[in-house]
């Protein structure tokens, strides 16, 4: 049987219920905490310190001096520390997707597989640390010589969403980690346990005091995001979150010009030609649409799909969401788990009664699932989509989708292309010179054809235009942690 709550965890002490700063799990000075509740059923599951400015310039402060020796450690050591860590990740992941789950929603196969997903950024950024370095420059001047070199920025504070508790901690900070930067972590408020668990597991993996800082905070949040933003000791920042929120962080960070990566809000369009593979179209769809309950950045919010499919692909899809089972993450055979918050029911509600204000055709769904204290949403499917509604502009963010019919590729391209945003995007097609075509002209920063999962530690993630900058994973990811420095030499007698 899977297991059910917290008691079921096999080793207790990943289960951490305060902050931790410099090697020492701590109180608000304050004394004020926070609860944690499981979105599937809204019991309380944990209590945590509500940290402020004060522990945030605390940890700041511990991650600064514990820089001074740790960026003289050797990438090759740094890199045994994060294989270790992702070791331990991969033998204790039923404890970790246990408590993923219970806080975020997620079913235990997802929860699971976030935590390969997560061990995966360690072990990738375990090989990065030792492939970072400089360039000999040819002179231009004989009597020059020019060289760079690559080192770690300083102090980096890491900003990670609730929908990815684990993974996006990871993304970043064995990134940062990696480098030689020291780190003060901030997870999302709904979802601190993932992360504390992951500092019990870093500290085992032999990382030195100081390297590691935790704040937990939920109510305090904008006054812990400002404390990070304005102390000059940190010289990087990277955040995941809304496009809202990354930008009050740009603005708060350029008093103190920090180095800086956003990963931030996407509207992804998800384009179905008439040439595509029906199997293949509903599979990427349900994976694009249905990963944590339809709550990723890169989820396919917006479904195109080409006349001479589109009722085919309508009908095709309805039959197959209507075999996902709904329920608690911790249920047998569910595919479908809970949305993490209340407002995101309530979001989803509002989009859908808008699309149908505007003449959508709800098809299936609709509707608060029935029965359930929790936060859960009908999967639902929405037909003749247009460009009135607001899902076309925002992202939902729940298991809802909204079909739209084109007609050319040239009008796909125009109406994906006509928002402020962009993240992912996907193109089911078998005509490869097409997929080339759309894939330069979409203006997004990755692109899947024929799958629905962007998620690769290999491949960089991020995006352009208000979806943010930088990119995490891939070879670039460590490059946002990393700043050149340039060397000239007089050679002449
Ligand atoms: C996200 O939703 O921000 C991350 C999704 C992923 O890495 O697959």
């Amino acid at each position: 049987m899977s297991p059910k709550s917290l008691n079921d965890l096999k080793r207790k002490d990943l289960l951490q219920t305060k902050g931790y700063i410099n090697e020492e799990w701590v109180d608000a000075a304050s004394g004020k905490t926070f609860d944690v509740y499981d979105p599937a059923t809204l019991d309380k599951i944990a209590t945590l310190p509500e940290m402020g400015a004060e522990e945030a310039n605390q940890a700041v402060a511990a991650a600064d001096t514990a820089f001074k020796s740790y960026k003289q450690t050797t990438a090759r050591q740094r890199a045994r520390w994060l294989r270790k860590w992702s070791d331990l990740c991969l033998s204790h992941a039923d404890d970790l997707a246990l408590i993923l789950t219970l806080e975020n929603g997620k079913t235990l196969t997802e929860a699971k597989g976030e935590v390969i997903y997560a061990a995966s950024f360690l072990e990738w950024f375990a090989g990065e640390a030792e492939r970072v370095h400089g360039e000999v420059v040819p002179p231009a001047n004989p009597s020059q010589r020019i060289l760079t070199f690559k080192q770690p920025v300083g102090v980096a504070a890491c900003l990670s969403p609730w929908n990815f508790p684990i993974a996006m901690i990871t993304r970043k900070v064995g990134a940062a980690l990696a480098a030689g930067c020291t780190t003060v972590w901030k997870p999302a408020g709904e979802t601190p346990l993932s992360a504390l668990a992951q500092v019990t597991l870093a500290r085992e993996a032999g990382f030195p005091k100081g390297t590691i800082n935790v704040i937990t905070t939920l109510d305090l949040v904008a006054e812990v995001g400002e404390a990070l933003c304005r102390n000059k000791l940190v010289r990087k920042l990277s955040f995941t979150g809304s496009t809202r929120v990354g930008k009050l962080l740009a603005s708060q960070c350029s008093g103190t010009v920090k180095k800086l990566s956003l990963e931030l809000g996407g509207n992804s369009p998800f384009i179905v030609f008439d040439d595509a593979k029906l199997e293949t179209a509903v599979e990427a769809c349900i994976m694009a649409k249905f990963r944590n309950s339809g709550q990723t950045c890169v989820t396919a919010n917006r479904v195109f799909v080409q006349k001479g499919i589109y009722d085919k692909f309508a009908e095709a899809l309805t039959t197959r969401i209507k075999s996902l089972k709904v329920g608690p993450g911790t249920e047998d055979g569910v595919f479908v788990g809970p949305l993490t918050h209340e407002r995101a029911v309530e979001k989803a509600l509002n989009h859908i009664s808008d699309a149908k204000k505007h003449g959508g055709q709800v098809i299936l769904g609709g509707a608060p699932l029935p029965d359930h204290k929790g936060y859960f949403l009908q999967p639902t499917v929405i037909k003749n989509m247009n460009q009135d509604m607001i899902t076309t502009r925002e992202e939902t963010f729940a298991p809802v989708v909204g079909l739209y019919e084109f007609e050319t590729e040239e009008d796909v391209i125009e109406m994906a292309n006509d928002c402020d945003v962009g993240l992912g995007s996907f193109i089911i097609t078998e005509n490869i010179p097409r997929a080339w075509r759309v894939t330069e002209a979409l203006e997004v920063g990755m692109v899947g054809v024929n799958l629905g999962l962007l998620s690769a530690c290999e491949s960089p993630f991020g995006g352009v235009k208000q979806s943010g900058y930088g990119r995490e994973g891939g070879r670039q990811g460590i490059e946002e942690y990393l700043s050149v420095k340039s060397m000239l030499i007089n050679v002449a007698n």
